[in-house]
């Protein structure tokens, strides 16, 4: 009777983790699955169409330029070039994205969540700070920050889900190779999907939100 429920237990866990599973990126069902955009030479896999393996070639699976630098001319002073199955269309189901990111110094990556995919970033140049940050704890006391200056050759995680961000605290420019276990890791920019949005949240919600005054709502809207 114990062996069976223990069973019964098992099937129960070994079929809520399969499906689990299926909310992140699948294991390819094949040896690839390059993205083309011709309905016409492709078979239908898994959410992009995938070019008939017999046209597929070498060229599919690679991206060159990587070398050289991102821009990094804009206000925050960080660029990526981002290597994805837009780019690389044999990266189509492999649950895989890989970037570039160039800093200057003083360069910020905004505190942002990829809500598909965890994140691990490879400094090659520069001192970044980066971190993270847990989830709301269920016992009331405060999110728990886990940050650290990196130096190049040092390698640091950014669990799934959770907000993170990364500053070039160095006075020389800053680089760094990152990746995503996913084809398609999403991006969400903390401050752009609060005070950024088209139409804006109303008033009210991010006045009492913040505990701010209807003004400052709106300067911190007109920086988004
Ligand atoms: C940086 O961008 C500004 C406009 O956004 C442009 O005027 C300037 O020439 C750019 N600088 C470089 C070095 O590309």
């Amino acid at each position: 009777m114990e062996a069976a429920g223990f069973l019964v237990m098992l099937a129960i866990l070994l079929v809520s983790s399969s499906s689990f599973s299926y909310a992140y990126d699948n294991n390819p069902l094949q040896d690839f699955c390059v993205a083309v955009p011709d309905t016409s030479a492709a078979v239908f896999v898994n959410g992009k169409i995938c070019k008939n393996p017999k046209q597929v070639t070498t060229d599919d699976f690679l991206a060159t330029g990587f070398n050289n630098p991102a821009s990094t001319n804009n206000s925050l002073g960080f660029g990526v070039k981002v290597a994805d199955v837009n780019l690389i269309p044999g990266l189509n189901t492999l649950g895989l994205t890989v970037l570039r990111v160039d800093f200057e110094p003083d360069g910020v990556v905004p505190p942002h969540t990829h809500p598909r995919a965890t994140e691990v970033i490879v400094v090659l140049e520069g001192t970044i700070y980066a971190g993270f940050v847990t989830s709301n704890p269920t016992d009331n006391t405060k999110n728990k920050l886990f940050a650290k200056i990196l130096k190049p050759g040092d390698v640091f995680v950014f669990p799934i889900g959770l907000v993170h961000f990364q500053r070039n605290v160095g006075e020389t420019k800053g680089k760094g190779i990152v990746a995503f276990n996913s084809q398609n890791p999403g991006v969400i920019t903390i401050g752009n999907a609060v005070f950024g949005t088209d139409p804006h949240i109303a008033p009210e919600v991010l006045t009492k939100s913040f505990q701010l005054d209807k003004k400052v709502i709106e300067y911190l809207r007109s920086k988004f």
